[in-house]
């Protein structure tokens, strides 16, 4: 599906914040032409990644190459080839919409007649046509995203970052950059993407970097990850200590995690075990349903918030 020449490389990689270390000593891979989600709770550290990949922040120990490039000493030339829509809002509040992407448009080798034509092809795709000539104070949050993510792509970049580009975002919206990121990676964009909503990783991402406290603990494939960790079908019911013991008594082979007052009972056994247990043994407030990235990440970064 994608080539397995690497285009991103990190070795050792780590940022430290005075004393405390927000990346702690990771390797990844991203290869050309995927879409690669990088998950993991708030704090997790995939912001500051990021922004050591598109040259924003130095490192503190390891190495990271972008195509092959240092971004230690080729910042410039990797900065030519990225397209940028970070997690906070960096928009130019003293300019109008269009006059965001012309003066952003100069930071690249564009002419003014392209900058121009690329510039209206990314606010009609984003739909912004109508607020073109408002200040940025005057849009909504969910605008606001949008004009990141199409000055984002002004540069024609060969590599995409996108930290959260959906936050804030209706669903509409959502479905638009969705559309778009599937269009850029059939076009051999590469791409890497933050976010908190597992539905999307696993609609738009070949493959995942799960972190947690600055370390990256588990990559893979979204199904991968889901059959490995999860299995099959997830039950879920209220929590009773009589009912947990017959499901183990059941399912000796499930596992079963306690979240607030239910229990989820993963199986890797084939679907349909669930419901004929069910017909036998007929209970309430109950759902089977398909297991899916949310409950990896759960189980896998632990289920309390982070401090
Ligand atoms: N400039 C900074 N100075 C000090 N600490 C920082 C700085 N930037 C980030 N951190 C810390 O580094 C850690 C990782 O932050 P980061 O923004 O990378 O997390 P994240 O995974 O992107 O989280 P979120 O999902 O909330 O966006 C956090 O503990 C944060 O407080
Ligand atoms: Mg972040």
């Amino acid at each position: 599906m994608f080539s397995s020449e690497s285009l991103i490389s990190a070795h050792d990689l780590t940022k430290k914040f005075g004393s405390f270390t927000a990346v702690d000593h990771i390797d990844f891979e991203v290869y050309k032409g995927e879409c690669v989600g990088f998950l993991g709770p708030n704090g997790a550290g995939k912001t500051t990644t990021v922004r050591m990949i598109y040259c924003f922040l130095p490192l503190t120990e390891g190495e990271l190459s972008v195509a092959g490039m240092s971004v230690a000493t080729q910042a410039r030339e990797i900065k030519n080839m990225v397209g940028v829509a970070p997690q906070e809002d960096n928009l130019d509040f003293d300019f109008s919409v269009i006059k965001n992407l012309q003066v952003y448009a100069r930071y690249f080798d564009i002419s003014k007649a392209e900058a121009e034509k690329r510039a209206k092809e990314q606010l009609t795709f984003f739909q912004l046509e109508e607020k073109k000539n408002v200040l940025i104070s005057e849009l909504s949050t969910g605008m606001k995203r949008r004009l990141i993510l199409a000055r984002a792509l002004i540069n024609e970049p060969q590599i995409l970052l996108l930290d959260e580009p959906t936050t804030g975002l209706d669903p509409q919206a959502r479905h638009l950059v969705w559309e778009e990121v599937r269009s850029l990676r059939k076009r051999g964009v590469t791409i890497i993407l933050t976010t908190h909503y597992m539905d999307e990783a696993a609609a738009l991402c070949d493959r995942i970097l799960l972190m947690d406290n600055g370390k990256v603990i588990e990559q893979g494939r979204p199904s991968e990850l889901i059959k490995k960790h999860i299995g099959a079908d997830v039950l879920e019911v209220d929590n009773d200590e009589k009912l947990l013991q017959t499901l183990k008594a059941e399912f000796p082979d499930a596992q079963f995690e306690t979240f607030g007052d239910r229990i989820h009972v993963f199986t890797t056994q084939p679907h349909g075990v669930f419901e004929r247990f069910l017909e036998k043994n007929p209970f309430t407030n109950v759902t089977i349903r398909n297991a899916n990235l949310e409950d990896v990440f759960l189980k896998l970064t632990g289920r309390g918030l982070k401090a």
